[in-house]
């Protein structure tokens, strides 16, 4: 048990306070920012003459091959010790001597583990931003291919009006285009150095903290030093924009899981992304939407517990601050792994587009395009809602579809109808006759895919 603090202590810590205030096992994670960030401390203090040339060049090499050892195995995180911190100090004095002893110089465990979490995060937001990226990759990759693919689009899961696939799909794209701009916003803001905060008042030492922060890649150093030791809003704000993601990813999986379903048949999910029953044969599960869609939960506890946790702490650094890192640490892994998947199981789904324009057909889906056309023809549109209503209960009744009607059927509800209705309340034309900007006709989806492939970066 050999703490950094054991100076002014007369006795041993108790075994079980020892375990339950150590935080090896997890933030471990850390041990290449924690390196980093010493890299950067020592190069300073170097700079400033806090320390010497020699001192400095020893304590960098030291701490390099402390990772060298660490990521090839030859060296094992020793988990007797509190935290990352305090292993890395103690491997570095073991293998340089005296000069490891001056790496603390002027820094305190509150900005150096404010500083490791903000790296690690800055890390994660810039993957999963690339992961989005793939995602909308493959959404865009089905829009393309999916213009003139009509499907039902639904409102209380009931037909509505007919859409296509690709518009269907563009709902999503704009959903995670958000998400990304999102991360971005939060790498801008929490891109600031908090090294130099020193416990919670900065320090006596010249340090240059613009320096450091230029060394690991920020924007500048943080402006007042409580809050840099006591602020993980950065943590809470990508939290909450993950958990935002997942949402959608959870409305996107429950989708699939709809369309797959046997009443459905829409998709087909591929069999390298599904899983069989142990009891019955004829199972094929869409078992990884289920789970993105159940992970979702997860996610959303991490934020929570997080936003919780931080709610009455005090300034400065409490010790209630160690817990924003086990659920961070998962909710970042979790959000990484199901984008991972699911992007790859849309990649190989099967779309059966018979089965979704055969679909978009049925249920009345061209019945405001009927009463449209009555508009089009003079008829107020209050009256006409209620003609089109009278004919879809005679279709009911004699279990058929509008445009299935001979022209004296519908004349007997009004005599407005012509010949030109059938065209007029086509699948195609409820389609492909609405262009306003954002809307399924493939004229102006084109606008936006064009949009989008600019977004992407693809050559258009
Ligand atoms: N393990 C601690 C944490 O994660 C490191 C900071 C310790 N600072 C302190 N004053 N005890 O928050």
């Amino acid at each position: 048990m050999a703490q950094l603090w054991g100076g002014r202590f007369t006795k041993e810590t108790d075994q079980l306070v020892y375990d339950f205030n150590a935080s090896i096992s997890f933030d471990k994670k850390l041990l290449p920012q924690d390196i980093a960030g010493s890299i950067a401390h020592a190069d300073m203090l170097g700079k400033q003459g806090i320390i010497t040339c020699q001192e400095k060049e020893s304590i960098i090499s030291g701490l390099r091959s402390i990772l060298k050892d660490v990521e090839s195995g030859a060296l094992i995180v020793d988990e007797t010790k509190e935290d990352v911190h305090s292993f890395v100090e103690a491997e570095l004095i073991q293998r340089i001597g005296d000069a490891g002893k001056k790496l603390h110089t002027g820094r305190s465990r509150n900005d150096q583990v404010a500083l490791d979490m903000r790296l690690y995060t800055r890390e994660k937001v810039t993957l999963i931003d690339g992961l989005v990226k793939e995602l909308l990759l493959a959404i865009h990759k089905v829009m393309e291919e999916n213009l003139h693919t009509y499907m039902p689009g639904f409102t209380h899961l009931q037909k509505a009006q007919p859409t296509t696939l690709a518009h269907h799909f563009g709902a999503y794209f704009e959903m995670f285009k958000r998400d990304r701009s999102r991360l971005q916003d939060i790498y801008e803001r929490m891109n600031y150095c908090p090294l130099g905060a020193g416990a919670l008042a900065g320090t006596t030492y010249p340090l240059d903290r613009e320096y450091t922060a230029q060394l690991l890649g920020f924007a500048g150093p943080t402006l007042n030093s409580m809050d840099s030791v006591s602020d993980r809003d950065y943590l809470i704000e990508f939290l909450a924009a993950l958990s935002t993601m997942m949402m959608h990813l959870s409305r996107f999986s429950e989708e699939i899981i709809i369309w797959n379903s046997n009443e459905y048949q829409f998709v087909e999910i591929d069999d390298a992304y599904s899983t069989g029953s142990s009891i019955m044969p004829q199972k094929k599960n869409p078992d990884i939407a289920e789970l993105v869609r159940g992970k979702t939960g997860r996610v959303y506890g991490a934020l929570m517990s997080l936003l919780t946790t931080m709610k009455g702490i005090p300034l400065a650094y409490n010790k209630d601050m160690q817990e924003d890192k086990e659920l961070s640490f998962d909710a970042m892994d979790t959000a990484a792994d199901c984008l991972t998947l699911f992007t790859g199981m849309i990649s190989t789904m099967k779309f059966r587009t018979d089965v979704m324009a055969r679909s978009a057909v049925n249920g009345f889906t061209n019945a405001t395009d009927a009463a449209d056309y009555l508009v089009n023809k003079g008829v107020p549109f209050r009256d006409a809602h209620g003609i089109i209503g009278r004919l879809v209960l005679y279709c009911i009744d004699k279990d058929t579809s509008i445009d299935a009607l001979s022209l004296e059927e519908l004349q007997s509800i009004s005599e407005i109808f012509q010949e030109d209705i059938y065209e007029a309340i086509s699948l195609k034309t409820c389609v492909e006759k609405r262009l306003t900007l954002g809307a399924p006709g493939a004229e102006a989806m084109e606008k936006v895919l064009e949009i989008n492939r600019k977004y992407l970066e693809l050559e258009s």
